[in-house]
């Protein structure tokens, strides 16, 4: 099988495709033939060696896919060779073919193509976790998001009209503001042209938002917490910035706001039950079209650098995807 390969820590570029031995399925494994894999801004943390997990080089990384059951291990019931399916594994999915165990296999909706199916797992798993366990997003509050035309943003944007929110979307071209706008966002603001913080106060009347989601960091954050309105929630969920945050608790004092880490890697390993319900209620919506992913654009895998640089130079809108076969 060919695979993307990450022999020392570094930039995208260094990766390399190579060919290695077909994987086969341990007990309670399943072996999937992959047909497209997204990308995730995390990955670039991971090859880089600066995500939070550390996995020692040589490894494949790659989060999520889609593809075919190639075989499945022993022990392994309800899957079978030749199944349309997710797949959500801890690394490996930049690959012909992955494994992983069956816990995180998932069926794949018939209205996904692979590779809207292979966009599926991370944003919204994150962005719903984050607005449902974490802030406890109410229908009828408002919804501030940062970097709204992303993969996780775009996600939270839809997911939070799901919810009943008041959307406000927040991203730095026009391009990625129309793509928040057509998943549902209420108002837009362009950071790059407009103070968010001055923004936040027009357009809720002085009062703020009820939850912040901010996968963005930097000093836009500084701008988002004090938009924050009494009782307010803040989610940290990442700094695609590059630079983390420092909050003044004064501000969280004089709003008695809260300010809430999300992890949903972890989460879901540490809350497995909660996390099937949360993925039941996302397949739901997905299969009767509430929500879908949106991918906007798609490189072969001797083309990952060009993939790649979409994310890291922050060009890219919604979800770009590798496709690994025919
Ligand atoms: N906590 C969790 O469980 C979890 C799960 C998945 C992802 N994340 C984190 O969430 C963040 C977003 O991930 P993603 O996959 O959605 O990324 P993405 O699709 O690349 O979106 C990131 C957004 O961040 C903004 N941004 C600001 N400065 C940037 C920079 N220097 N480089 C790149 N983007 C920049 C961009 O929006 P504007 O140009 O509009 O500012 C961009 O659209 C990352 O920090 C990631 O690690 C966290």
């Amino acid at each position: 099988m060919r695979a993307l390969v990450c022999n020392a820590y570094g930039p995208p570029d260094d990766l390399v495709v190579e060919d290695r031995p077909d994987l086969e399925p341990g007990p309670g494994e399943v072996a999937v033939d992959v047909v497209a894999a997204a990308i995730n801004f995390p990955d670039l943390l991971v090859i880089a060696g600066q995500y939070q997990d550390k996995t020692p080089p040589p490894f494949v990384p790659g989060n999520e896919a889609a593809g075919t059951v190639a075989s499945v291990g022993e022990g392994v019931t309800g899957l079978a060779a030749g199944d349309r399916v997710i797949v959500m594994p801890r690394g490996g999915a930049f690959a012909e073919r992955c494994v992983v165990d069956a816990s995180k296999v998932v069926p794949m909706p018939g209205r996904l193509d692979y590779e809207q199916a292979a966009a599926f797992g991370v944003v919204y798993g994150t962005s719903y976790h984050g607005l449902r366990q974490s802030a406890r997003l109410g229908a009828g509050e408002s919804l501030l998001v940062l970097g709204a035309g992303g993969g996780v943003g775009l996600a939270a944007v839809e997911l939070g009209k799901v919810m009943g929110a008041r959307v406000i979307a927040a991203a730095s071209s026009a391009a990625k503001l129309d793509a928040a706008r057509a998943a549902g966002a209420d108002e837009t603001v362009d950071y790059a042209q407009e103070d968010l913080r001055e923004a936040v106060r027009r357009l809720t009347d002085d009062r703020g938002v009820d939850v912040v989601y901010d996968p963005v960091g930097g000093d836009l954050a500084q701008q988002a917490l004090r938009g924050l309105s009494w009782h307010g929630r803040y989610l940290v969920v990442g700094f695609a910035s590059g630079d983390i945050p420092a909050f003044p608790a004064n501000i969280a004092l004089l709003k008695e706001a809260s300010i809430i880490g999300v992890w949903w890697g972890t989460w879901l390993a540490r809350h497995p039950d909660e996390h099937r319900a949360n993925l039941r209620e996302l397949l739901a919506w997905i299969n009767d079209g509430t929500i879908a992913p949106k991918v906007t654009e798609t490189y072969a895998l001797d083309d990952f650098r060009r993939a790649f640089h979409r994310i890291a130079s922050r060009e890219a809108v919604g979800k770009v995807v590798l496709r690994l076969r025919d």
